[in-house]
């Protein structure tokens, strides 16, 4: 029986894993801060994991974890964007990984797996072409910023101390309980009320997403394939455009979304002014030059390479999550 320790399994992303690892009957260990949610734990504890107390910033308090392991599944991150310093991710996000990987250095693990994110990659222009794993990183956001130091950290362990390192770098992802959910909700309220929906441009910019079983099966591959050293991008195998977003959820709410077009060439001075006079303390539409280059930049994966060396086969579950999605909460069927 393979043998695993996830962190961050109180998570969205790590729950939907540990649930995957007890249905193929992996014995599982779960990393947990005492502080996380008392739900969580019961629930992690229903599917049979057992739950190990400790917080990745506190170095001692990893000692508590069994280095008798096979596989090391990595998730637990701070992503909470509203925290405005660098310290705090740096702290959980690129010390905490090292404390972990420290833990395990001498134990004879076959595999350390780290989910890292697209925000590693940060704003790069991928014009029509979809984003390989050896582009150059160009982080924009605290958070981007230690998710690529951690990766950085990681790959210099494999190199020089031969550490089982995989990494995998997903979009967005979606499933029951992701933060697409607000997209949903966004776009829900721009119809009910009549609103009008904003693009960039012709809203054709790229972005990728990845359902969330998705990236458990390539979580899973990841373990059984070992790719030591190697970095994966992992997605629904094709990238979508603002708009078939925008459209995807409409078409689950049987709502028209009014739709205008605003060329980024009027966006970015708008965005400017916007700054200027922000800085005398009003700000008239929460428009900024980032935000613009965010709506009018396609970032778009490529996980071709997974599929190739992973034996990764992703699907699209868009449609579907959003229907299941708009029937649940507002109670609109197909
Ligand atoms: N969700 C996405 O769209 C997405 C996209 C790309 C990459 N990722 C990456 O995927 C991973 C999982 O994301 P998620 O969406 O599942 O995150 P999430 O729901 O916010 O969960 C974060 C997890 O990390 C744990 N954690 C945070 N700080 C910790 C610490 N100091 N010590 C131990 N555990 C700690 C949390 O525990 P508590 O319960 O105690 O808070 C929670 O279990 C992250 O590495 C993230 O960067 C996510």
């Amino acid at each position: 029986m393979v043998r695993a320790l996830v962190t961050g399994a109180t998570g969205f992303i790590g729950f939907n894993l540990v649930k995957r690892l007890r249905e193929e009957k992996w014995e599982v260990l779960c990393l947990v801060r005492p502080t996380s949610s008392r739900e969580k734990m019961e629930k992690l504890i229903e599917t049979g994991a057992r739950l190990y107390p400790g917080d990745l910033s506190e170095r001692k308090s990893l000692e508590n974890l069994p280095t008798n392991i096979d596989v090391v599944y990595h998730l637990a991150a701070l992503l909470d964007h509203s925290v405005r310093e660098y310290e705090p991710f740096y702290r959980i996000n690129v010390l905490g990984t090292q404390n972990l990987v420290e833990r395990y250095l001498n134990s004879g693990i076959r595999s350390f797996i780290f989910v890292s994110s697209i925000a590693a990659i940060g704003l790069v222009e991928t014009g029509s072409g979809l984003l390989k794993e050896e582009v150059k990183c160009n982080p924009v956001t605290f958070y981007g910023k230690s998710k690529e130091e951690a990766e950085k950290l990681l790959l210099s362990y494999s190199r020089e101390f031969n550490f089982p390192v995989t990494i995998l770098r997903p979009p967005t992802v979606y499933g029951p309980g992701s933060r697409l959910s607000e997209m949903i909700e966004f776009v829900y309220r721009k119809v009910v009320n009549r609103r009008p929906i904003f693009y960039a441009d012709r809203g054709s910019a790229l972005t990728s997403l990845c359902w969330v079983g998705n990236l458990v099966d390539a979580l899973v591959l990841a373990a059984k394939r070992r790719c030591t050293g190697e970095l994966f991008h992992v997605d629904d195998g094709r990238p979508y455009t603002h708009r078939e977003i925008v459209w995807t959820i409409c078409s689950a709410l049987h709502r028209k979304p009014i739709e205008i077009f605003v060329p980024s060439t009027v966006l970015y001075p708008l965005a400017f002014f916007n700054e200027a006079v922000g800085k005398l303390g009003v700000n008239i539409s929460g428009l900024s030059r980032e935000k613009v280059r965010m709506l009018s930049t396609s970032l778009a994966l490529d996980s071709r390479k997974a599929q190739e060396h992973l034996g990764y086969k992703p699907v699209s579950k868009l449609g579907e999550y959003v229907r299941e999605f708009v029937q649940t909460y507002f109670r609109i069927s197909s």
